[in-house]
């Protein structure tokens, strides 16, 4: 019996774009209730999603498909079919980088030149993917150019704001929805869409998928103009890149004067107009969004005449964090060649398996270039890395953290993943050659490493070395 909340009457929703926003966006919309085909333009990752193929590492993705697949969700490469059927059609494909840095729209309008044809009753079309401002106002004119009637359609934003790794729950329990519309008509069609995550139904029936938190009393639901939507997700992108950006321009000072980032970032995110989160200093922000997003950013200020030079700072002090990472290692190691190096992390962060500007494939490039071999471990990403970097006779990728350890001179913690925190440290110190850690995310306690006998240099935090009885070993090489 499907006792899932329906929205009255359900949206015939299409969703062009089966990557991570696209196939995320798909499931949860089928989830609340809806009726929805997802289009890609990909053959053959169709044919995958319709045999039941999961083609994301995301938690509760593999079970959402299971329940919906083939039912309220189906895949399509046949974008025209799908329009027709629609009322509202979500854009969700790529916006990657160009090469001078803006957005590349041109997946965006080549999806829109598509639908025009098929606007032959009114339909809202949805921008998700991550766009610069004004972005609707192309969309509309390239409608129009090609053949759709004003009164068929609306373009509205409704930025995504899900973060890899707990997509479906950012999306059935979010901060906030935002829809940016300029017409009331799109606006009523869209609080359909999302009434059950607005007045909370979904959280009341029985199967709903369990969440972070109490939304009994429905989401956050912010209206604005399609201008202030699409900067809203550019915005606040850039300002958690921001407060990274700043925390660890911070935890550089403390190197600088020998404190603890640690502590400092404690105090500051104790007042409640700053907040604790995003202030982990590290190796500095990859992925597919905020690197991109920070520039694109930028770029679009630029070219409506502001110069928003506190975000080419931003991306300054986040590619530094690698060099200061590298160069702890040269400190630790002093020569790198025919060192061999143990790599914790391959993706950009944990709880996912995307290496896209993920700071370990940096470090691994540059380790190998020095002339080190590399034996790196990920509990998810192996396959994606081993598709950027191969494995050669500099590069091994291996089943575990202790393999990855085993006679490294120095073992590199670049990912965030939990389990590396609870690893056996006496065993770790054992099976080094030199014991050796540098870690980039800051996952252990000076304490316990210095107990353990290790050599550990993290981020922003006073060097620290073991007691004297644990220095033989590097002593006597
Ligand atoms: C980010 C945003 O958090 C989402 O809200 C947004 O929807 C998404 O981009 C997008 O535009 O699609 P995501 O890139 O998945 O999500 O990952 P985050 O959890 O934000 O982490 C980004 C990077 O910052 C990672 O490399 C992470 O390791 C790093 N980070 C994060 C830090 O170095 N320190 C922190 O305190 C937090």
């Amino acid at each position: 019996m499907d006792l899932k909340p329906q929205t009255n009457p359900p949206v015939n929703i299409a969703v062009i774009g089966s990557g991570y926003v696209g196939l995320i966006a798909s499931v949860c919309l089928a989830e609340i209730g809806h009726s929805v085909t997802c289009v890609d333009n990909d053959t053959a990752k169709v044919v995958a999603l319709q045999s039941g193929e999961v083609p994301i590492y995301e938690e509760r993705l593999p079970e959402l498909l299971a329940r919906h697949r083939g039912q309220r969700l189906t895949f399509s490469s046949d974008l025209l079919a799908a329009v027709r059927r629609a009322e509202v059609i979500f854009i969700a494909v790529g916006t990657p980088q160009s090469p001078t840095g803006e957005a590349d729209l041109s997946y965006v309008e080549a999806s829109v030149r598509e639908i025009a044809a098929e606007l032959n009753e009114y339909k809202v079309v949805v921008e998700k993917s991550t766009v610069p401002v004004l972005t609707s106002r192309w969309i509309c004119r390239t409608l129009l150019f090609n053949g759709a009637k004003q009164e068929n359609f609306d373009v509205i934003s409704n930025p995504e704001f899900l973060r890899e790794g707990t997509a479906i729950d950012d999306f059935l329990y979010p901060d906030r929805i935002v829809v940016g519309a300029d017409a009331e008509r799109a606006r009523r069609i869209m609080r359909r869409v999302y009434q059950p995550l607005i007045d909370g139904s979904y959280f009341g029936a029985p199967d709903h998928v369990p969440g972070s938190r109490d939304m009994s009393g429905g989401v956050r639901y912010i209206e604005t103009s399609a201008k202030s939507a699409e900067l809203i997700k550019h915005a606040s992108n850039a300002f958690l890149a921001l407060k990274i950006s700043f925390i660890n321009a911070v935890s550089n000072i403390c190197e600088l004067v020998g404190t603890d980032i640690e502590e400092v970032a404690t105090g500051i995110g104790s007042d409640s107009r700053i907040g604790p989160k995003f202030l982990n200093a590290g190796i500095g922000y990859g992925g597919s969004c905020f690197p991109k997003d920070v520039r694109a950013f930028y770029k679009i200020a630029e070219s409506v005449g502001y110069d928003f030079d506190l975000l080419k700072s931003v991306e300054r002090i986040n590619q530094n964090q690698l060099l200061c990472f590298k160069k702890k290692l040269n400190a630790a190691l002093w020569t790198l060649k025919g060192k061999q190096i143990g790599v914790l992390g391959l993706a950009f962060k944990e709880g996912t398996d995307d290496v896209r500007e993920s700071p370990a494939i940096s470090i691994i490039k540059s380790l190998i270039e020095e002339g080190c071999c590399v034996s790196a471990y990920d509990p998810a990403a192996i396959e994606k890395a081993r598709k950027i970097i191969p494995e050669n006779g500099n590069l091994r990728y291996v089943d575990n953290e202790f393999e990855a350890a085993r006679d490294a001179h120095a073992l590199l913690i670049v990912t965030e993943w939990p389990q590396f925190a609870r690893l056996d440290l006496n065993r770790l110190h054992q099976i080094m050659r030199y014991p050796v850690v540098i870690d980039g995310r800051n996952l252990f306690s000076l304490h316990d490493m210095a107990a353990a006998g290790f050599h550990y240099y993290s981020m922003g935090r006073p060097l620290s070395e073991p007691e004297s009885s644990s220095r033989r070993k590097i002593d006597q090489e």
